[in-house]
């Protein structure tokens, strides 16, 4: 029995089968336990002999039974490792990145270069009332200049905000008057416009504004001119143009200088040598006293631009529908590594 018992351990190939020969040896009915359960009937000289030889078989069964299933565990558990196991070494695969939009780079180098001279960052509120939008920047009702803007009017008294204004309007306002004002504000702003390469219904401008005793022109232009530096290059000069918004005055437009290109891809740079970058002027005295800043003793300047012009003048983009329409393989190009 023992030597059969122990061949079939040897052959077992899995620990269903050596359960089986369990069983069939050592299980109530098994061989070994009908020959342990038969001794009763046996001499009193057979049956110490019979019972150490079946005890024997049966410790010998049992320690290859367990032997062998160790074995069988452990193959089992190799096998498992190595169908599980990871190559290393193989090249992972790429993970798609997001990255900031161009967007928002150029509008937070926009805010760096002003925070670096002294300037704080505000917001306002995309709905906005006539009276913040225009009113208190000495637009009133039926004043012509409101054509300058065509609105989205909610109701009679609130419109999507057609630029970043009324925000300096609501920030001297508090400051209650009696404090300097320096000040930058970044947002979103609606126009009834049709979508094209040069116009979209929604955009965004940066605000400028700065406010306190003997401020003069010649601030604003040392301002601007070291921002288009800082913005485009220290080659770049700037010009002021007289221009007119109903909230400075003077107003101004302002160029910056650039190269001349002709031809099929030049958009940026056709012409003079100079492009319209943004408008700006002296806050107009009634927006000051409007807002309860007394004009003879405060004045300011003013300033606002669109960063998308900014992006397409600095990064030869000429579809300003590229920052909307987000077709990654036009964001990504402005990725930095
Ligand atoms: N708000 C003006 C516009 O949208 C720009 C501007 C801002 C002009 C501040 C002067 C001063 O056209």
């Amino acid at each position: 029995i023992q030597k059969e018992a122990l061949e079939k351990v040897t052959q077992a190939a899995n620990l269903k089968e050596l359960q089986d020969i369990r069983v069939s040896y050592l299980g109530k009915k098994g061989s070994i336990t009908k020959v342990l359960k038969g001794m009763g009937k046996l001499s009193s000289e057979e049956r110490p002999i019979i019972g150490q030889m079946a005890n024997a078989v049966r410790d010998a069964i049992t320690t290859s039974i367990e032997e062998k299933a160790t074995s069988l565990e452990q193959a089992a558990l190799e096998k498992r490792l190595e169908e599980e196991s990871i190559d290393v070494t193989l090249p992972g695969r790429p993970v798609n990145i997001g990255g900031p939009h161009l967007l928002t780079s150029i509008v937070e180098e926009i805010e760096d270069l002003f925070i670096g001279m002294g300037y704080e960052v505000k917001e306002g509120p995309e709905v906005e009332t006539d009276y913040f939008n225009f009113e208190a920047l000495n637009l009133p009702k039926n004043h012509p200049a409101r054509d300058m803007q065509d609105s989205f009017y909610i109701t009679n008294e609130l419109l999507l905000r057609t630029h970043t204004s009324p925000v300096q309007a609501r920030t001297m306002q508090e400051y209650e008057g009696n404090q300097p004002v320096k000040m930058i504000c970044p947002g979103k702003v609606y126009r009834r416009d049709t979508d094209d390469a040069t116009h979209s219904h929604q955009f965004t401008q940066i605000e400028g504004l700065y406010v306190d005793k003997n401020v003069r022109m010649s601030d604003l232009k040392g301002t601007l001119d070291k921002f288009a530096k800082k913005m485009f290059g220290e080659e770049r000069k700037i010009r002021l143009r007289p221009s007119f918004f109903p909230f400075t005055e003077p107003s101004v437009e302002m160029d910056i200088s650039c190269k001349v290109c002709h031809g099929e891809g030049c958009s940026v740079c056709k012409g003079t040598g100079w492009i319209e970058i943004l408008g700006g002027g002296m806050v107009h005295p009634k927006v000051l006293s409007m807002a309860g800043y007394d004009p003879k003793v405060y004045s300011g300047f003013a300033f606002g631009m669109g960063p998308e012009r900014i992006a397409m003048l600095k990064y030869g983009v000429s579809d300003i529908r590229g920052f909307y329409t987000n077709d990654v393989r036009f964001l990504k190009q402005y990725h930095k590594a």
